[in-house]
């Protein structure tokens, strides 16, 4: 059941009847890590008179909310770069109708802001790891910043902000040898690690169907550690959540590629440069920049963004023959 938020506009909702909850944020195309599924190497970014200002990014968002987006999340590229983010995050969170601010972050700049974001009223945060070994950190995020990532996990922990996830991209042949570490390790340290099934969003077309491992796959994993309970649905996010018998450990499967969420989906994104994306697969986007820097009215706003959320997709076809990789990399779109 879609519960009706209480809103001042009519919901956002697509013409399938999934109403808009959820509104990524991405702050920045930019990132001080180079995850090989993710950009290239020499990736290229945004101008920063093409990114949208503080004051538009709040005035969209306060706009969604009034239309039923109760929950943000700010995403990048890496939005820990963008030097404004306690102040634009404090601002969405005293937005009306804004229940709950999350981020997903390389965990690279935490130590230094966690604290700062949870006084601002950062709700929870989301740490991209994929490897425990520092050799394999530095090939698959092209940076040396183990450490780094490891102290950011800590700081958002002493921070509050618990439990910490952890969003773990797995690679066949890559560190899906690792799975069982980052259980054990979870089972350790009361960290949510969420395993997510590698979508074809890479830039350098290292995505094969074969290269995905699968929900299945890493339940047979888990349950040479013991045995492992389906705990039903994070209602925060599309990962199946699972816990060891014994209680200690709780870990998720973000299957997207091989049991896809579509259906659900009760998301939208708005792109770093302004444009709504109403789906991670989408292949066309609606621009808002023109709109705002051309004076529109809230009237104007609202109408374009209804049109963008009407018109999303049933859903994904990943598993079809004939799939069309979107043209953006997941850098420039905003995880
Ligand atoms: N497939 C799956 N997840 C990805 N992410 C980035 N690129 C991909 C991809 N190709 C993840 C990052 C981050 C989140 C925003 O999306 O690891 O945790
Ligand atoms: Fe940066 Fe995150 Fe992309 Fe890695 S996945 S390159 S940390 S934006």
């Amino acid at each position: 059941m879609v519960t009706e938020p209480l809103t001042t506009r009519p919901v956002l909702r697509d013409k399938f009847g999934r109403v808009v909850h959820k509104l990524r944020i991405s702050l920045t195309d930019r990132c001080n890590f180079r995850c090989v599924y993710c950009m290239p190497e020499d990736a290229e970014f945004l101008p920063h008179e093409e990114l949208l200002t503080a004051d538009e990014i709040v005035r969209v968002a306060g706009l969604f909310a009034e239309m039923g987006a109760d929950t943000i999340r700010l995403t990048g590229g890496e939005p820990l770069m963008r030097p404004d983010v306690v102040d634009i995050t404090r601002r969405l969170k005293q937005l009306a109708g804004v229940h709950r601010v999350s981020m997903t972050t390389n965990g690279f700049m935490l130590p230094r802001l966690a604290a700062p974001l949870v006084e601002a009223g950062l709700d929870g945060v989301n740490v991209s790891l994929d490897t425990l070994d520092p050799v394999r950190f530095q090939v698959l995020a092209r940076r040396r910043y183990l450490k780094e990532v490891l102290a950011g996990i800590q700081a958002a922990e002493a921070a509050g902000l618990t439990p910490v996830k952890i969003n773990t991209v797995v690679m066949r042949g890559v560190n899906d040898s690792e799975i069982g570490e980052f259980l054990l390790w979870a089972r350790d340290t009361g960290h949510v690690v969420r395993f997510i099934e590698f979508m074809p969003l890479d830039a350098d077309n290292i995505w094969q169907r074969q290269t995905v491992v699968t929900l299945a796959e890493i339940l047979e994993v888990a349950r040479t550690i013991g045995p492992v309970d389906e705990v039903g649905e994070d209602k925060a996010s599309p990962a199946r959540l699972y816990r060891f018998r014994d209680g200690r450990g709780t870990f998720g499967v973000i299957a997207s590629v091989s049991e896809p969420f579509c259906a659900d989906c009760d998301r939208v994104r708005l792109t770093a440069e302004g444009r709504i994306r109403n789906c991670l697969f989408a292949t066309d986007e609606t621009d808002l920049r023109a709109l705002l820097r051309g004076g529109a009215d809230d009237e104007a706003l609202v109408e374009r963004m209804r049109d963008a959320v009407a018109e999303k997709w049933a859903g994904h076809l990943i598993a079809q023959p004939g799939f069309v990789k979107p043209e953006r990399t997941m850098h420039r779109i905003g995880g």
